[in-house]
């Protein structure tokens, strides 16, 4: 029986959802979604790992296959983006307040819930698509490693009860593709003030890593393009477009 309207291919284990679906993107259609119970090699942001141990915890890829004349028309930052906004609305309708930290990670009282990776395929110089990889602390229970720390946290851990992984699976996916048309077309701008929403940085200082450079100042703006605009101490402003933020003060 077909409980999803959305395509979704369901592995027990395996290796990593984002390399399976890079590597059979091929034999897969537009908008289809891996899930994994379990992934052996779960990969994270900046060549770090995402453990992925818990079967209670979600962790998923959407392949899209937008047509389109350039590449650069959708930037896949902003598809990361766009999918930080929609799990953070999907967080958010448990009456809990998500905050997204630039450019999206989700975090919950500063610890963190949800990270996305993003990735693209190409065969020599043609696009082939791109694989939307999120992994979510679900129902982890508030005893597992990853949350002693308190560098993380579970929306079990958050709310004292558990959550149907499929019901909050489909509500992501709802949210997700009823913007994702428009979003196409319009690009970050069309989900900006959404993206703020969940932004609480304006005015703090934060530092930026990217593996060329490390900065610091005060976040300004997120700009139209969804890069981060901050104001240096020497009074200069500065756009970045990739990096890792981290900010001292709790928000
Ligand atoms: C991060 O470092 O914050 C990004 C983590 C992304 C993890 C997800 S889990 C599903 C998908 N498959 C992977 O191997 N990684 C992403």
């Amino acid at each position: 029986m077909k409980t999803s309207k959305f395509n979704i291919y369901h592995f027990e284990k395996i290796e990593s959802t984002n390399l399976h679906a890079l590597q059979n993107i091929k034999t897969y259609s537009d908008k289809d979604i891996i899930l994994a119970d379990i992934q052996t090699a779960g990969r994270g942001r900046l060549e770090r790992k995402w453990i992925s141990t818990s079967s209670e915890n979600l962790y998923f890829s959407i392949i899209l296959k937008p047509e389109f004349e350039k590449i650069s028309e959708i930037p896949l930052v902003n598809i990361t983006q766009l999918m930080a906004v929609c799990t953070a609305q999907a967080l958010s309708e448990y009456k809990i307040s998500p905050h997204i930290k630039w450019p999206n990670d989700i975090l919950i009282s500063g610890a963190k819930i949800c990270g996305i990776l993003s990735e693209i395929s190409f065969t020599g110089n043609n696009f082939d698509g791109f694989v939307i990889g999120t992994g979510i602390n679900l129902n982890m229970s508030p005893s597992q490693d990853e949350l002693v720390d308190k560098a993380a946290t579970s929306l079990y851990n958050e709310l004292g009860y558990k959550v149907d992984r499929n019901i909050f699976l489909n509500r992501i996916l709802h949210i997700f593709f009823s913007v994702y048309s428009d979003f196409k077309r319009k690009g970050f701008h069309s989900i900006k003030d959404r993206y703020l929403a969940y932004f609480p940085y304006l005015g703090k200082p934060v530092r930026v890593i990217n593996g060329i450079e490390d900065m610091e100042g005060i976040v300004k703006d997120i700009a139209d393009d969804g890069s981060l605009i901050i104001e240096k101490s020497d009074g200069s402003e500065k756009n970045i477009i990739l990096g890792d933020m981290t900010c001292s003060i709790q928000v």
